[in-house]
Parts: C-alpha cells; sequence; structure tokens
C-alpha cells in the first residue's frame, strides 16, 4: 500500500502566515513523516496555485509579470515552509509545462465524456480597458449589505456570494470606469450530473471526515449548479480552440497530479503506480475549500474515469491569534517569515499540533500558552527525561547503556499506550497521538524518579545500570516518536544517541549500544521573547 499526501495549494500571491499552517501544510507534514518512519511508502506533495485574477492584479500593480512574480513566491515559500521541517517530496507550481499538459487532458477527456458544454453569459467589459473583466477587476456595492468596494463574485462583509450583474455601481478596478455587461461563450462543466455518483460515493468511503461529510450532502440536496470553468484572461492556460483560460479552480487541484508527475520522472518512479489502485489519496485542506475538495475534484475524476478517488480529506478550521481573526491591516498578524527569525520551528510544530484536532473547528494561537506549554511539556517532560538519561549514561557508564532485564510492568504498559498512539496517527488524530505521546514520556520521567537511579549510582550501581538501561530505551523510542512532531530536535538526538528513528521498533526495550555526548534537545523561551512579539 502507498500514500500520496497533499496540502492545498499555496497561492503564489503573499506571505505565509501562521494559519496557513494550522490547517493544512504542517498537519499534512506531520502525517507523512509518521508514514515513512514507520516504513510506509508515503509521499508529500505540495505546489503552488499560481494562477486567478489575485496574483495578477497584484503583479500588474507591482509592474512584474505574473509568471515572475508568482515564481518569486513559489521560491520564497518553499524556502520558508522547508525552513519549518516541511519536507516534501515535490514542491512544484501550477504554472508548469507538467501542469498545463495534465490540464488539457484531463479537459479533453472530460469533453469526450460529454461532461463540458458551452453556453452565453454575461459578463463585465470595460470599454476603455477593452478586456473583460474576471472576478476581482470589478468593485462596487454589495446589493446585500450595502457594503462599498467589494469584488464581483462575492462580499467579503456579509459572505454573500454574487453573479455578474449583482454588483451596485460596479466600477473597473483598472481605471476606475463602470464597465458594460457583454455577452460572451463560456466553459461549463456539468457539475450537476455527479450528485448521484457523489453521494454513493459518501456512503461507501467512511473514511471521509463525517462532519463534513454532513453538510456537504446539504449542499447536494439543494442542488448542485453547473461550473463556470472558463475566464477571459490573459494569466492561465489556454483552453484548446479558445481565446479563453481555464478558471484557476480547475487546474489548481490538477497539479496534485501533475506535481506527482514530476518528482516520478526526478526519481525514477511510476506516476501511474501513485494514482492507481494501492495508493490511498489524502487531501489535507482549509475549511474554506472544503467545497472544492468534497464536490468538484472528485465529480472531476469521476468524470475522468480512469482516476482514484481520494481516500481522505481531514480539514481544519481557521486560526485565530490571541482571540482576534488574523488582520494584517490590524497587526494581529504573523508570518512564518517573522516567526522563524524569532523562535524555533519545533516550537511551532509542537504547539500547533497541540492546538489543532482532527476537525474543521477554529484554533487559538495564545503566546503565553505558548511559551508555558514548550517549557512545561515539552522541555519540562520529553526534553528533561532524554538529557537526564543520556547524562547519567555518559557521566557514569562512560556511553554504555548497560544491559538490564524487565522491568515488565513498565514496558507492558508502554506498548499499551504506544499501540493506542499508533492508531491515533493512523486515523490522522495527530493531537492525541502527540497528547499520547507525551504521556509516554511522563511515565518515563515517573519510572526514572520513582527509582532514583542517582542516589542509586552510590552503593548499588548495578541497580543504577538497571533502571538506566530501560530509560535508554524509552529514550531511542520517544526520540522516533517525537521525530513527526519535534524533526529537527530528535534528528540531532538520534544522532547523539547513535539510534535509529523507527517508529515501528519504538515499543522495544532490548537494546544496549554506545551513545555519545548529548545537548539539550530544546531551548527554553523566555518571557522576554514573549514580551516582544506582544509588543
Ligand atoms: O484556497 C487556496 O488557497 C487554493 N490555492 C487551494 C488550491 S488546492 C488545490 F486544489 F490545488
Ligand atoms: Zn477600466
Amino acid at each position: 500500500m502507498r500514500t500520496l499526501v497533499t496540502a492545498a495549494l499555496i497561492y503564489s500571491n503573499g506571505e505565509i502566515h501562521l494559519g496557513h499552517l494550522r490547517s493544512t501544510y504542517l498537519p499534512a507534514d506531520v502525517y507523512t513523516r509518521y508514514l515513512k518512519s514507520s516504513g510506509k511508502k508515503a509521499i508529500y506533495v505540495c505546489a503552488t496555485d499560481d494562477h486567478g485574477t489575485p496574483a495578477l492584479i497584484k503583479a500588474e500593480q507591482e509592474g512584474r509579470k505574473p509568471e515572475e512574480y508568482t515564481r518569486y513566491w513559489h521560491d520564497r515559500d518553499e524556502k520558508e515552509f522547508r525552513a519549518l521541517g516541511l519536507d516534501f517530496d515535490v514542491f512544484h507550481r501550477t504554472h508548469s509545462p507538467e501542469n498545463k499538459e495534465a490540464t488539457i487532458q484531463l479537459f479533453e477527456k472530460l469533453r469526450e465524456n460529454g461532461y463540458i458544454y458551452q453556453k452565453e453569459v454575461k459578463e463585465y467589459y470595460c470599454e476603455h480597458d477593452k478586456k473583460y473583466l474576471a472576478d476581482r477587476y470589478v468593485k462596487g456595492k454589495c446589493p446585500s449589505c450595502g457594503a462599498e468596494n467589494q469584488y464581483s463574485d462575492q462580499c467579503e462583509k456579509c459572505g454573500k456570494s454574487l453573479k455578474v450583474g449583482d454588483l451596485i455601481k460596479p466600477r473597473c478596478t483598472l481605471c476606475k470606469k463602470e464597465p458594460v455587461l457583454r455577452e460572451s461563450e463560456h466553459y461549463f462543466f456539468k457539475l450537476s450530473a455527479f450528485s448521484k455518483k457523489i453521494s454513493a460515493w459518501f456512503k461507501k468511503n467512511k473514511e471521509l471526515q463525517q462532519d463534513i461529510v454532513g453538510y456537504v450532502k446539504n449542499w447536494i440536496k439543494e442542488g448542485l449548479i453547473d461550473w463556470d470553468m472558463s475566464r477571459n484572461l490573459k494569466w492561465g492556460f489556454k483552453i484548446p480552440g479558445s481565446n479563453q483560460v481555464f478558471y484557476v479552480w480547475f487546474d489548481a487541484p490538477i497539479g496534485y497530479i501533475s506535481s506527482t508527475k514530476k518528482w516520478a520522472k526526478e526519481n525514477k518512479e511510476d506516476w501511474k503506480k501513485w494514482w492507481g489502485k494501492g495508493t490511498k489519496i489524502v487531501h489535507f485542506i482549509g475549511k474554506d475549500i472544503i467545497y472544492h475538495h468534497y464536490l468538484f475534484w472528485p465529480a472531476m475524476l469521476m468524470g475522468a474515469g480512469d482516476l482514484p478517488l481520494p481516500t481522505k480529506m481531514p480539514a481544519r478550521g481557521f486560526l485565530n491569534l490571541e482571540g482576534q481573526k488574523f488582520s494584517k491591516s490590524r497587526g494581529n498578524y504573523v508570518s512564518l517569515k517573522e516567526y522563524l527569525q524569532k523562535f524555533d520551528p519545533d516550537h511551532l510544530r509542537f504547539y500547533m499540533t497541540l492546538i489543532t484536532p482532527n476537525a474543521n473547528t477554529d484554533g487559538n494561537w495564545n503566546w503565553k500558552d505558548f511559551m508555558s506549554r514548550v517549557n512545561s511539556d515539552l522541555i519540562g517532560n520529553v526534553g528533561n527525561f532524554l538529557y537526564r538519561t543520556t547524562y547519567f549514561i555518559n557521566k557514569y557508564f562512560d556511553g554504555q547503556v548497560p544491559s538490564f532485564k524487565g522491568p515488565g510492568d513498565f514496558v507492558k504498559k508502554w506498548k499499551q499506550e504506544y499501540r493506542k498512539v499508533t492508531g491515533h496517527m493512523e486515523l490522522v488524530e495527530l493531537k492525541k497521538g502527540l497528547e499520547g505521546v507525551l504521556k509516554l514520556s511522563g511515565m518515563a520521567n515517573k519510572y526514572f524518579q520513582d527509582n532514583e537511579p542517582w542516589k542509586l549510582i552510590k552503593n548499588d550501581k548495578k541497580k543504577a545500570g538497571q533502571i538506566l538501561g530501560v530509560c535508554a530505551n524509552a529514550c531511542k523510542n520517544l526520540c522516533s516518536l517525537m521525530f513527526p512532531f519535534t524533526p529537527f530536535a530528535m534528528e540531532k538526538l538520534s544522532k547523539e544517541m547513535k539510534t535509529k528513528i523507527d517508529w515501528k521498533q519504538a515499543d522495544q526495550f532490548n537494546k544496549t549500544w554506545k551513545i555519545s555526548k548529548t545537548t539539550p534537545a530544546f531551548k527554553k523561551i523566555e518571557g522576554e521573547q514573549i514580551k516582544k512579539v506582544m509588543k
């Protein structure tokens, strides 16, 4: 069995902030690291989502070409993501030859199978700029709540989704003149033809997130509307035989496939195996793109006919900062870049996992809570145990892990909890998984504390060795179990301890070996650091 993990492709038109990480990119990485460290075949596929009007408008505002503008963000995003330890097997772009080819192929297949048709629709046109004005090129007053300066596709104030012609006093965002309405022929995808098939798939696939399936079923009941998948724009892939380009949401998910192809080519793998029988496909997404992933994407795959459907689509909610929505203009905002300049990537990974259950509920980043969880749970519990055990072995046994027997009870309890943790990880219950690992570490700390090896060392070195042998094996195991969550520290520690990261062996207590000097795995967060970011 193979697992192909993806994280929703990030728009290449702005900074990554902490909210992006919680819903999508971090859990996908933790999950893939878990799979790989358990010896399973898995890859983590991601890319930038380069097309669409927001990127084009921003590029134009900066006087740059959209190719170049989105490439800048692609390169910067990849660098920042990797600095957080996101270990993508591939981080490609949707504006790539591979994606162009895959998009056209899928489109042709859908057309052959009768799921594409053309229809005349009204569209805004600017007679001054001589261009059709898609989505964000038009602003005006929302007919529903009266808010000024809203885009033509959705009012950000009241959330209402708008059609062409709805806006009061529409204005071209380029020249501020009033656009006219023109008829233009668009391509539509017959989403409405898939209601039954998608409902049947929901019934069959119990691995889909059930709370979400519940309300997507209601959307189906209300009736699915065919999807306008073309745009009169200069940025995007040209639809064969037309002057229009594909709507960004058409070629974006195809990026999952084309990025896999790119990886396969570079790694001498067969991409079809990874998009075929025997592969589980797991898409991590944020709650705002459920419609696209639970409806559009499976319908596209079903319509093409020869591609596997997603196995799981874990969706998580938004992140607040100190109880308030993220907002750059109001200053309630932390970019990944800023975070990385000030704090440790492992600390973010640890805390973020603890505040992210496997559900589409929102979460909250609180700096004081961040400091206290890191200092007490990560450092006081895990770090402390790892360090004092290895320190003792180095100091009193010259780094040689003493041989030992038993102890039955402790190992039995460890194995029980370990099985639970593994079960959680399989179900993408990453918060519960981490909490289970913390429990194991707590058990190990208690074992050390109760047996007082620092006292035994003076008059019963053999007994002290027994205890430390068990503890050293617990360290080896914890190192594997913490690895998906805090990979930087655990990689360093596994080198110092001369152990291998191997989740499957993390319930075994049977090794003696020689370790070398260790350094504390984590560095404490100081109150001063927190004061500075809270301003
Ligand atoms: O909402 C977003 O951020 C989109 N860029 C996600 C695309 S996911 C996939 F379909 F490519
Ligand atoms: Zn204009």
